[in-house]
């Protein structure tokens, strides 16, 4: 992929758009992702069977995370791997949710991640996720999605809290965030009902859910310039879709004794840890089936291993212009200004001299600048998938990303041309 023109990042930007406004849960995200997979000619293979595979592409899903992987028609030797997470920080439904208070019905929630609490107040919200249910003695899974703006968290009025201006804004997770659902009376239905009527079923039949919040508002192009993506779930949304598009535009002359993987993973916001998390064993097992099913044994199969690499994709902290401080001054990252490598001594993030290579020669291939980021000394580092997948795995990695502002905002904001070149890096990664 040649690095795009701003025609084409427009329309890549746009397509992003569909992407992130499809995926509200990361159940939806899988299903963005898989959509795109089989247009592009992949085929899934089920976890809880074995498998025979012959060279092309495939995928394997468990709840909200993703692997797919494209095997070479020579003997396999080594992946090449993208990492993303399908999560967002949001408000999640309680397994008892009815509540009301002053006449006003309302729903209990969880938070779920490093939500900026603020950013959910004033918002009109709708809800997704999955619902599980007993349907003729069998267990089935159904995913929803309302986009209409159901739910509402109304903010305190300034005349009730006077010095908020100066003190802050002050949010109890508990005794803060119920949205109003409705008016309060004997004929609110329950939650169970309500969800029951949305996915045509008996309240009793519903076993449970996996209910949470969103922005109904559409992600938008923004800026004087239209140079800027206003979305909801960019981190890490954007990643995903860059991972999807590079793979789907990958090439298919595969002799190159690599496979290209790319792993979608869910829970990534609250720790990784988990059946289907980057700290968990579902990506290392799926390396291990496809290079068994490769005729690779295990000492084949961990010769693999040391020989791949792979790259983990998730958003960066652009430098803010109204809090330029915050950020280490000579390192600062611009909107638009090009993929960011992401470097922390203490190994928050996987990145070294070595792991880094492969993609800054990809950079190079397509002609973009990199930029580097370190966090300020005197500050706490984030994290990513990228240092538990490299542990688990013995894979060296990088982690990168594209700029973003308001991370973890419901509404966060990347450049237009970030999201297209990251795309075609990672289109030139894969190979
Ligand atoms: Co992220």
């Amino acid at each position: 992929m040649p690095r795009p023109d701003p025609a084409s990042s427009d329309a890549f930007a746009r397509d992003l758009c569909r992407f992130i406004g499809a995926s509200p849960s990361p159940f939806h995200a899988v299903e963005s992702a898989v959509a795109r997979l089989r247009e592009g000619g992949f085929t899934e293979v089920p976890g809880d069977a074995s498998w025979r595979l012959a060279a092309g592409g495939w995928f394997v899903r468990r709840g909200g995370s993703l692997v797919a992987f494209r095997l070479p028609e020579s003997p396999l030797r080594r992946y090449r791997l993208i990492g993303a997470h399908t999560d967002s920080p949001n408000l999640r439904i309680k397994p008892l949710p009815d509540r009301s208070s002053a006449g006003v019905a309302q729903l209990g929630v969880e938070v779920y991640g490093g939500v900026l609490l603020n950013s959910w107040l004033d918002r009109d919200l709708g809800m997704s996720g999955r619902v599980v249910r007993r349907d003729n003695g069998q267990l089935r899974e159904t995913l929803f999605a309302v986009d209409e703006p159901i739910l509402r968290i109304p903010q305190l009025a300034i005349h009730l809290d006077r010095d908020i201006n100066e003190r802050g804004l002050l949010l109890n997770k508990q005794a803060h965030l119920s949205p109003m659902w409705c008016s309060a009376g004997p004929d609110v239905p329950s939650f169970r009902s309500w969800l029951a009527g949305l996915v045509d079923c008996a309240p009793a039949s519903i076993v449970g859910w996996d209910a949470m919040l969103h922005d109904t508002a559409a992600p938008a192009i923004v800026g004087m310039a239209r140079e800027f993506i206003s979305s909801a779930r960019i981190d890490n949304l954007l990643s995903c879709h860059a991972a999807v598009t590079a793979l789907c535009a990958a090439p298919t002359d595969t002799d190159t004794a690599e496979a290209q993987v790319i792993a979608l993973f869910d829970h990534e916001e609250v720790g990784s840890t988990s059946d289907r998390g980057a700290d968990g064993s579902f990506l290392g097992s799926v390396l291990e089936r496809v290079s068994a099913s490769q005729g690779l044994g295990r000492p084949e199969h961990l010769a693999a291993l040391a020989a791949s690499h792979c790259v983990s994709a998730d958003c960066a902290h652009a430098t803010h212009p109204n809090y330029a401080d915050r950020h280490e001054p000579d390192h600062p990252i611009a909107l638009n200004g090009g993929p960011v490598v992401k470097v922390n001594s203490s190994m928050r993030y996987a990145t070294d001299a070595a792991s880094a290579a492969p993609f800054l020669e990809a950079c190079a291939r397509i002609g973009t600048d990199v930029q580097w980021f370190v966090t300020r000394s005197d500050l706490a580092c984030g994290s990513t998938i990228g240092p538990v997948a490299a542990a688990q795995l013995g894979i060296a990695t990088v982690d990168v990303g594209v700029p973003q502002l308001a991370m973890h905002s419901i509404r966060e904001l990347c450049g237009v041309t970030d999201a297209a070149v990251f795309a075609s890096v990672l289109g030139s990664y894969l190979g």
